[in-house]
């Protein structure tokens, strides 16, 4: 008999452009199924945060990557604990995304994140949402989906999500930001966001989330 090794735990990814519902998506996802939850883009926003206190720029790779190799961090639940300070809140601003995004082009940064991402496939499986989950860290997902919106529907759904959490936002700024991080996913050299060959492309302009999520439950039970 063959051992089980961690690549027969089976892997949904979720890529994306940003403000596209995925992580809203993706962990629902994982709720009905009982799996695992890789929010990948969190890793990021984390390394633009823990860079930022030290003063670190986002163009020198040189310092970024050992920091990226060396988070100390804690997912707990819905909290993430770096250095144990909760910084959940923290990453979840405008600037932050702004700083992960511009981290994430270095190559180093993103090699450095490699095995932190690949050690969240446990039984019973793994939902992990971000934008190389399928082309780069799980290529043999057994379930890929490409999910998008409108540019203008996904500037909203980020105003709406800021304004709940209490901050300031203005939806003209939240739509230049948007495409100019677009602009960087996409053409970046390192991993650039793209829809892999054999990806379900689903554009969530006008669906709800519950439509959303039950696509990909099909989609999945057929594989
Ligand atoms: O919430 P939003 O979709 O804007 O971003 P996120 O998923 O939290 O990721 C923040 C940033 O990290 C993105 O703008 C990407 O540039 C980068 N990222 C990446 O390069 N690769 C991933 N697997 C996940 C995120």
């Amino acid at each position: 008999m063959t051992p089980t090794t961690s690549l027969d735990i089976p892997v949904i990814a979720i890529d994306g452009p940003t403000a596209s519902g995925k992580g809203t998506v993706a962990q629902k996802v994982a709720e009905h199924l009982g799996y695992h939850y890789l929010d990948s883009g969190a890793l990021y926003r984390l390394v633009g945060l823990a860079s930022f206190k030290k003063g670190i720029s986002t163009a020198s790779e040189q310092e970024l990557a050992p920091i990226a190799k060396n988070l100390s961090v804690i997912f707990q639940g819905d909290r993430i604990i770096l250095d144990d300070e909760d910084v959940s809140d923290q990453i979840r601003q405008e600037e932050m995304g702004r700083r992960a995004s511009e981290v994430a082009i270095h190559p180093m940064v993103r090699q450095a994140l490699v095995t932190r991402q690949r050690a969240f496939r446990q039984k019973p499986g793994l939902v992990a949402d971000g934008r190389d989950m399928a082309s780069v860290i799980f290529t043999d997902a057994v379930t890929k989906v490409y999910l998008t919106a409108s540019a203008e529907s996904r500037a909203e759904r980020r105003y709406k999500q800021l304004i709940a959490k209490g901050f300031s936002a203005n939806i003209q700024v939240l739509l230049q930001d948007l495409r100019d991080r677009d602009e960087r996913d996409a053409n970046r050299s390192s991993s650039p966001l793209k829809a892999v060959e054999g990806a379900h492309c689903l554009d969530t302009t006008s669906m709800t989330i519950e439509e959303a999520v039950n696509q990909i439950l099909k989609w999945h039970q057929v594989n």
